[in-house]
């Protein structure tokens, strides 16, 4: 470990590492070229990685393909042992992957840690999926036939994965498309690369052969975007996974079109949270915390607009700043700091926007609303937050809890799908059938009723609308990284 990292110890420091991963080799990028990664509550440097090219992503998709015959003819209780090995891996050595997450995101090391169980738990329902991608038979319309349905992994995967959940957007990816049989080139955000790395040191531990799994690093600007047209155009990677912005997947989808790839996108989000006024207000007040406060609030299942109905809006709201002006900001390292830095100054840029834009519009602080050092910004709550603020139709991606009131539940329903995109919604009430009629209206992907928590590897997540397509989890998730293929048996 070099001094740049002294504000954390490593049980293991051989899990940070500096260099990409092709073709089971730790490498540098074709020229040469690194980029630093800055710890976001110090701004200083953690370390550097290599700026790739669209060359070496090339050379690791060509690597990927080599790897596939052999992978993909593993018996898929083959496949489950390597995975096992690799969740052994991942619990042996999760002190460190979360003070690694941690440093390089900012994240509470609380948080981290939890991070680090929930994509632990994808590997972990990945592994038991191995063995599951069944097909099936089908009676046949022609005499004299039989038809078969079989499952196949898809080919080489390119993985494009975000920063906010470093880790876990990595295994919620990269385990469906090992169990299935597939290989796969991560492209690792610039934010965040060390966590990357770290699992593919453990991958390599956990004896996956070489080529399966590959990682580039690329900084953001030029290279990234040629990286990113590379996964898309070339004609060797037959899916794209990606977790990011909606205008990014929007360009995605295009660059993907001339080699038809398969896709499957989790995108922006602009989650309603609604209170009405039979909710158990407590349960509520749990609700907002977890789902708007979690990751400093930087998670696209975030709760954005909070409405609440009149009946219950004074008294909800000051609950709200009650708590969250007890919440402790500031080092992530520390245990019990609740809320970290945001990952980069343009974060906190953002927030401020949003704060300032509803201030003018006739919105209250009710706690918060300013600027910490660095890229800290207090945990914030606004009340009388006007239908035009900019956060009615923006995704904040920090703390920042905007209150919104109603007086009806058709009204609170329009409003809530009146956007663009349609990933999570929330939903608190009392009455079971307000619980299922809500729940169906709106359009979204997920709904939580009674509960800010809403992932688990067990369960489809995605979205609809501008939230894209395609389901990561749950039974399907698996789906996402396999090709049926009819087989018709005539001459019987
Ligand atoms: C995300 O913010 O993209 C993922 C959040 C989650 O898995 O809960």
């Amino acid at each position: 470990m070099t001094s740049r990292t002294s504000r954390f110890r490593l049980s293991d420091p051989s899990l940070f590492v500096q260099q990409a991963f092709v073709d089971g080799s730790w490498v540098k990028s074709a020229d040469g070229k690194t980029m630093d990664v800055q710890d976001p509550f110090t701004g200083k440097s953690l370390g550097t990685v290599p700026d790739m090219t669209a060359d070496d992503v090339a050379s690791a998709i060509t690597a990927a393909k080599a790897a596939l015959p052999t992978w993909s003819a593993l018996t898929a209780y083959q496949r489950q042992s390597y995975l096992n090995s690799l969740l052994s891996l991942m619990r042996a050595n999760a002190d460190d992957l979360a003070l690694i997450l941690t440093a390089e995101n900012g994240k509470p090391l609380a948080e981290a840690k939890g991070e680090i169980a929930y994509g632990a738990g994808f590997v972990d329902w990945f592994a038991g999926e191995a063995v599951r991608t069944y097909g099936h038979n089908v009676p046949s319309a022609i005499p004299g036939t039989r038809n078969n349905v079989i499952k196949q992994p898809i080919g080489v995967c390119g993985l494009i994965t975000p920063w906010n959940f470093p880790n876990a957007m990595i295994t919620r990816k990269l385990a469906p498309a090992l169990a299935a049989g597939c290989t796969v080139v991560i492209k690792a955000p610039a934010e965040t690369p060390f966590s990357a790395l770290a699992m593919c040191v453990l991958c390599e531990r956990a004896g996956i052969p070489k080529g399966v799994v590959n990682c580039v690093t690329v900084d953001k600007g030029e290279r990234e975007a040629a990286c990113g047209l590379e996964l898309c155009e070339n004609p060797d990677i037959a899916k794209i996974s990606f977790t990011g912005s909606t205008p990014v997947g929007k360009l995605l989808m295009k660059q993907s079109s001339s080699t038809l790839k398969k896709l499957s996108f989790e995108l922006g989000g602009n989650a309603p949270f609604i209170v009405f006024d039979d909710a158990d207000l407590d349960v509520a007040l749990a609700g907002v915390v977890a789902s708007k406060f979690r990751a400093s609030g930087q998670t696209c299942v975030c709760a954005n607009r909070i409405y609440v109905q009149r009946g219950v809006y004074e008294k909800f709201a000051a609950m709200v700043a009650d708590k969250v002006s007890t919440f402790n900001t500031g080092d992530p390292m520390l245990p019990g700091t609740q809320i970290g830095p945001l990952v980069n100054s343009r974060g906190v840029d953002k927030v401020q926007r949003h704060v300032e834009d509803a201030v003018s519009k006739g919105a209250k602080v009710l706690a918060g609303g300013r600027k910490g050092d660095g890229c800290l910004f207090e945990p914030t709550v606004l009340s009388n937050v006007p239908a035009d603020a900019a956060i009615s139709t923006e995704e904040t991606f920090g703390p920042l809890a905007a209150l919104f009131s109603f007086e009806t539940e058709a009204e609170v329903i329009s409003s809530a799908n009146d956007s663009e995109v349609g990933l999570a919604g929330y939903v608190f009430t009392r009455d079971v059938s307000r619980v299922h009629r809500v729940s169906e209206k709106l359009a979204v992907g997920m709904v939580a009723v009674n509960t800010g928590i809403i992932s688990q590897p067990c369960v489809p997540f995605g979205g609809v609308k501008g939230s894209g397509f395609g389901r990561e989890g749950g039974k399907g998730g698996i789906d996402e990284y396999t090709i049926e293929k009819l087989i018709t048996i005539g001459g019987l």
